[in-house]
């Protein structure tokens, strides 16, 4: 039997997750595309397929639910900013976490996606439990932001990973730090993504909401990450931050 995809909620009820299909050309080619809207680890397709189909990742879309009052207007600002991502996809995993799986073949526009790691050196490294799983890939699209959908998909996957077969004690994550994402030139790098002219007092960074949620840091590495940006394709050295959370 597959693990189970749906976490009731009265509060965090305004997302859905469906796993991920490794072998659809359409899932692999919508991903490429929030991650390019995301402008990080487009290039890690190839590379998610074999986690997933090994069972060491564990990616879902987010979708908006379909009785969420105003998801149709939601959804079409989202296809006026990405008109790339105005197809609806079909829901065609048939595993998930090496389990199989019965799709059910409807159809859904993804706003983003989350996914579940596991990294076992990560874990020794840190001197967390083997009983840690690691959130990667979290994205929301970027007319949607603000709206409660990351946080629902958050507490969404963290009750996920309670479940055989993770049964997970301990969440983990890395992102970039506060520090880095509340300089000005950040700032106007993340106002122009969005659109719209974002003031440092209205900003919330990555670090501040993953700890608003109860996440601590563990550790920092000043060159945590190398990204390219897109447009100038500069290479920048990026410091980040590991956080967790203990779910049990
Ligand atoms: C980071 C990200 C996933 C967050 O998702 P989101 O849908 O924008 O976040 P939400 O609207 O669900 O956040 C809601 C929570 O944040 C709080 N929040 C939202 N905007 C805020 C702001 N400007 N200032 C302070 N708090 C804010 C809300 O009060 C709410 O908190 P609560 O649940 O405790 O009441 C999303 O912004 C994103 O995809 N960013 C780009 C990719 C990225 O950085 N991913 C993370 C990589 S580690």
């Amino acid at each position: 039997m597959s693990p189970p995809e749906t976490i009731p909620s009265s509060k965090y009820n305004n997302v859905e997750l469906v796993p991920w299909d490794p072998d659809s050309d359409a899932h692999a080619q919508r991903l490429y595309e929030q991650r390019v809207a995301c402008t990080w680890d487009q290039d890690l397709i190839d590379e998610w397929k074999v986690k997933v189909r090994e069972g060491n990742k564990f990616f879902y879309w987010i979708k908006l639910s379909d009785d969420l009052a105003g998801k149709d207007e939601l959804l079409a600002k989202h296809i006026a900013k990405y008109p790339t991502e105005k197809e609806a996809i079909v829901d065609t995993a048939t595993t998930l976490a090496n389990s199989p799986r019965t799709p059910t073949l409807t159809t859904f526009i993804p706003i983003g996606h989350i996914a579940l790691d596991l990294y076992p050196d990560r874990n020794t490294k840190f001197s967390l439990p083997q009983s840690t799983v690691w959130i990667k890939s979290l994205y929301i699209s970027r007319t949607m932001q603000s709206g409660g959908f990351g946080r629902s998909a958050m507490y969404q996957i963290e009750h996920l990973a309670t479940c055989p077969p993770l049964n997970a004690t301990t969440m983990a994550l890395d992102t970039s730090t506060k520090e880095y994402q509340t300089r000005p030139e950040y700032l106007a790098y993340h106002s122009a993504l969005s659109g719209r002219k974002i003031e440092a007092k209205d900003f919330r960074s990555n670090e501040e909401w993953y700890v608003r949620q109860g996440y601590q840091a563990i550790a920092r590495n000043e060159r945590g990450y190398t990204w390219v940006d897109p447009k100038t394709g500069v290479e920048e050295v990026i410091p980040c931050v590991f956080l967790k959370k203990d779910i049990v």
